[in-house]
C-alpha cells in the first residue's frame, strides 16, 4: 500500500519553560522535529504531513526546505484530532503511519518492523515495556494476549495502572478505515480531549486485528518533555565500548561513538564523531565530526574538523588542524601544522609547521601527498598540488608545482655568506 506519514506537532510543550517550540529545541545540533522528519524521509513515504499549533510560524520557517505538507491545528484538543487535520489530504487506498514530532530516537528498522505488522485489514501499535509506566497509555490485552484497548493513566482503573506495557503512540492504521474513526471519537473522557487511542477499540469492534510491535529500547520511543529529558536522549546518542577511559571537563555532543579501550584526556570537545578502539586522545582536544581510526595518538591540543577520515595508527600532534582531509594509515603529522582539504597517503611524515595552502582568497583547492613522503619542516604546499610518493620536499620550501615521485624537491633561496660584510654600528652624538 502507499504510504502517508503524518508527524504530531501541535503541542505546546509547556514544560521546557523556553521561548523556542518544543519540537524546535535541538538534539544533537538540530531541532528535535528535523531528526523526525529525516526518519520519515529515510522510509520513503508518498507524503509527509506535520501538523503544528503552537508557535506555527517558527515551525514552518525553520523547516521550510523540508519536502513535507503543514496541516493546521488551531486548537489542540487532542492526539486524534490532530491526525484528523492531516485526513484531507490523504486517499483512502494509502497506509498512515503516525509519528510523534517530540520522539526523535526512533529508528527506521523499528517503523519498518510496524509497518509490516498492518495491512488494510490490521493496524500495529508500537508499544514499550516502560521501567516507570506513570503517565503514559497502558496496552491492555485480553486473555488471549491481543491488544484490546488503550487507556490513558488518567482514565486508568488501579489494575490497569499496573501494566507496564505502554503506548508510545505510534501506529499505523489503513487510511480508508481511520477517517471514519476519527470522525466518531468522543471526547468524555479525563481530559475531555479526542484521543487517537480510541481507535484501537474501534478497530477491534469492526474485527480488524490490532498488531503490537513491542521497541526493543525504552529510549528510542522516549518523548521529550523537559530539559531533562532533553539532556537524556541527548546521552543516549553516546555510545562507548569496554574498559573506556573519559578523563573530566570532557564535552560529547551529538552522536559520539568511542571504541574499546579508547582513552580521553580532559578538557576535550567530542562532536558527532566516531573514535576506534585503543585511540589515546590527549587533553585539550576538538573533534567535530570526525572520524579517528584505531590506535591513532590525538594532542594535546589538536583540532579535527569536519569530514576528516583518519585511518589506523594516525598521529595527530600538537596544534595541528586537519580539515576535509583523509589522512593514511601511519602517517603523522605532530606539530604546528594545517591539513585542509587534502589526501595524505600512508606512512607519510609531515614536518612541523607545514601549512597546505588550500584557499586562493574565493575558491578551496586539494592537495594530495603520496605514500611514504616525506614533507619538510615549514613547507608551504599551494594547492592544488601534488607530493608524490616517495618523495621529499625540503624544509622551508613553497611547493607551487607538483612534487615528483621518489626525489627531493626544493624551493627556496639558495643560502649565501656575505663575506666582508659589517654589522651597522650605532651613530655617535
Ligand atoms: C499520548 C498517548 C499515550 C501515550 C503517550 C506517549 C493519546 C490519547 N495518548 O499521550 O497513550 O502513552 O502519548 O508519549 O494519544 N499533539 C498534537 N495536538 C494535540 C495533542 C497532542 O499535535 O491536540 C501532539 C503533541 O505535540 C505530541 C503528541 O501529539 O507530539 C503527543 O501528545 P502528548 O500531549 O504528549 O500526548 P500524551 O497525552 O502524553
Ligand atoms: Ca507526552
Amino acid at each position: 500500500m502507499p504510504l502517508s506519514i503524518v508527524i504530531l506537532a501541535a503541542g505546546q510543550g509547556k514544560r521546557m519553560k523556553s521561548d523556542l517550540p518544543k519540537v524546535l529545541q535541538p538534539l544533537a545540533g538540530q531541532p528535535i522535529l528535523g531528526h523526525v522528519i529525516e526518519t520519515a524521509k529515510a522510509l520513503h513515504a508518498d507524503g509527509i504531513h506535520v501538523v503544528y499549533g503552537h508557535g506555527g510560524e517558527q515551525v514552518r520557517t525553520c523547516m521550510a526546505q523540508q519536502p513535507v505538507q503543514w496541516a493546521l491545528q488551531a486548537q489542540q484538543l487532542g492526539t486524534g484530532h490532530a491526525v484528523a487535520q492531516a485526513m484531507p489530504a490523504i486517499p483512502d487506498d494509502h497506509q498512515v503511519l503516525i509519528l510523534f514530532g517530540d520522539v526523535p530516537l526512533v529508528r527506521k528498522a523499528t517503523l519498518e518492523a510496524l509497518l509490516r505488522e498492518s495491512n488494510d485489514r490490521a493496524i500495529s501499535v508500537l508499544t514499550v515495556i516502560a521501567s516507570d509506566p506513570t503517565g503514559y497509555g497502558r496496552i491492555v490485552r485480553d486473555g488471549a494476549g491481543n491488544v484490546v484497548r488503550i487507556v490513558e493513566q488518567k482514565d486508568a482503573n488501579t489494575k490497569e495502572r499496573a501494566i507496564n506495557e505502554i503506548n508510545t503512540g505510534l501506529l499505523t492504521v489503513p487510511a480508508k478505515s481511520l477517517r471514519g474513526w476519527l470522525a466518531a471519537l468522543k471526547n468524555d473522557n479525563a481530559q475531555g480531549e479526542y484521543y487517537l487511542t480510541d481507535v484501537i477499540v474501534m478497530a477491534v469492534r469492526e474485527g480488524l486485528k490490532v498488531n503490537a510491535v513491542v521497541a526493543p529500547a525504552e529510549t528510542e520511543v522516549l518523548g521529550v518533555n523537559d530539559k531533562i529529558q532533553l539532556a537524556f536522549l541527548e546521552a543516549a546518542l553516546v555510545e562507548v565500548g569496554r574498559d573506556v577511559f573519559i578523563d573530566v571537563n570532557v564535552v560529547m555532543v551529538g552522536k559520539v561513538f568511542l571504541g574499546d579501550r579508547v582513552r580521553i584526556g580532559p578538557n576535550c570537545y567530542l562532536k558527532d564523531c566516531r573514535i576506534d578502539a585503543d585511540t589515546e586522545v590527549h587533553p585539550n582536544c576538538v573533534i567535530d565530526q570526525a572520524e579517528v581510526g584505531p590506535r591513532n595518538v590525538i594532542g594535546p591540543f589538536a583540532r579535527l574538523r569536519p569530514d576528516s577520515v583518519l585511518h589506523e595508527d594516525v598521529h595527530i600532534g600538537n596544534f595541528v588542524e586537519v580539515k576535509k582531509s583523509e589522512i593514511g594509515a601511519g602517517s603523522k603529522a605532530n606539530h604546528l601544522t594545517y591539513l585542509g582539504d587534502a589526501t595524505v597517503g600512508r606512512k607519510v611524515n609531515v614536518g612541523a609547521g607545514t601549512i597546505t595552502v588550500n584557499y586562493d582568497g574565493a575558491n578551496k583547492w586539494r592537495t594530495e601527498i603520496g605514500d611514504n613522503a616525506f614533507v619538510g619542516s615549514g613547507s608551504m604546499l599551494i594547492a592544488p598540488v601534488k607530493i608524490g610518493s616517495g618523495a621529499n620536499t625540503g624544509a622551508g620550501s613553497t611547493i607551487t608545482q607538483d612534487a615528483p615521485e621518489g626525489k627531493l624537491t626544493l624551493a627556496r633561496a639558495r643560502q649565501v655568506t656575505i663575506e666582508g660584510w659589517q654589522r651597522p654600528q650605532k651613530k655617535r652624538s
